[in-house]
């Protein structure tokens, strides 16, 4: 008798100890961070730097993911992948969070509560200067705050599953992952500034390297495809998301005109000449991003 009840005791507390150790592994998983060095650059006051701030907010997608006013948003219905994705209130977190955790969430991918994040896309800013960076944490504390009512973020058990099993890797090691900046600005600096721009705006898609993705459900293209276009048809594609071919873009249509119309002719400039320069450079295989 007593045999068939701790049997019993067992079958009932197999999936409760099996989600427990999932729950407890993947948050290990999640806490495995390497940090930098805490941010410590000095955040500008004047004017000018805070509208330069509100242009890399705009121009990296900020508005996009954390709404028009910076005041959150829930991906529930786009994104079911870690369950619940929920977009902070962006001014909001800019007046709660020191200049470090900002700057470790920005660039490091690594969340206020000490964890890798899994949503919010920091390896497309790991290569943003500091002096971009401070501009934009002194345009996001001087941003109206609107307030709006925001679910709990959560995190499901699929999600964590894929984090035991490796087969999902939080973005601090993305960001880890994204390479340096390889050109010369002393010697090529319009062509290091399109280089600098396009890691810090198409890398979020195009792949860590610009040189194409897996993603969850999209394929993106090698950006050495835009020594295809010509400058103005280049210039329509990133400001509209429409395509040399009139083939539609998915993803990129809808960031194309949300983020891009306000780059200045010469940070285009720039990113074409960079751009078109990448046929001359060997393309990496076997990275986690482009299997
Ligand atoms: C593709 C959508 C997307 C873009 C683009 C994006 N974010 Fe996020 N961000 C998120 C999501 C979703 C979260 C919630 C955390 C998570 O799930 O990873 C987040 C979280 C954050 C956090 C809080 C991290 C924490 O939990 O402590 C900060 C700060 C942040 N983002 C700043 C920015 C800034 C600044 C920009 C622009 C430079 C930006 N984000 C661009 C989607 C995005
Ligand atoms: C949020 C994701 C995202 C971002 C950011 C992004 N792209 Fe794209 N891009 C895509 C997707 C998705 C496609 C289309 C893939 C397909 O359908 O083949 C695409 C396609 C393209 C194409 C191919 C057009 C063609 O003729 O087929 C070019 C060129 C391009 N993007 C350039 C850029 C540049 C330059 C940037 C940065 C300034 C950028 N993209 C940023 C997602 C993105």
């Amino acid at each position: 008798m007593r045999i068939l009840i701790l049997i019993a005791a067992m079958i009932v507390a197999a999936p409760v100890l099996g989600l427990g150790g999932v729950y407890l592994l993947s948050d290990a998983k999640l806490r495995d961070v390497t940090r930098d060095p805490p941010f410590d650059a000095p955040i500008p006051t004047d004017a000018a730097s805070i509208e330069h701030g509100r242009h890399i907010a705009r121009t990296r997608g900020c508005f996009g993911c954390h709404g028009q006013q910076l005041q959150g948003k829930n991906f529930d219905e786009q994104w079911d992948w870690p369950e619940r994705a929920v977009a902070p209130n962006l001014a909001l977190y800019a007046r709660e969070h020191d200049n470090a955790t900002l700057e470790a969430a920005i660039r490091q991918g690594i969340g206020a509560n000490g964890k890798g994040l899994v949503s919010m896309p920091s390896y497309n800013f790991t290569r943003m200067t500091d002096e971009d960076l401070a501009s934009l944490i002194a345009f996001l504390r001087s941003a109206p705050v609107v307030e709006i009512d925001l679910p709990k973020p959560k995190l499901g058990w699929i999600a964590r599953w894929s984090f035991v099993t490796g087969e999902e890797t939080h973005f601090a090691e993305w960001a880890d992952a994204a390479p340096p900046l390889r050109v010369d600005a002393e010697a090529e600096p319009q062509r290091a500034f399109g280089e600098y721009l396009a890691m810090t705006m198409c890398n979020e898609c195009h792949g860590l390297d610009l040189r194409g993705a897996t993603l969850w459900d999209a394929v993106t293209p090698d950006l050495i495809i835009v020594s295809a276009y010509s400058r103005e048809e280049f210039e329509k594609l990133i400001t509209t998301g429409v395509a040399m071919s009139g083939r539609e873009l998915g993803l990129m249509r809808l960031v194309a005109p949300d983020r891009f119309p306000e780059l200045s002719e010469q940070e285009i400039d720039a990113l074409y000449l960079y751009l078109t320069s990448l046929v001359d450079e060997p393309v990496p295989d076997g990275v986690f991003w482009r299997p």
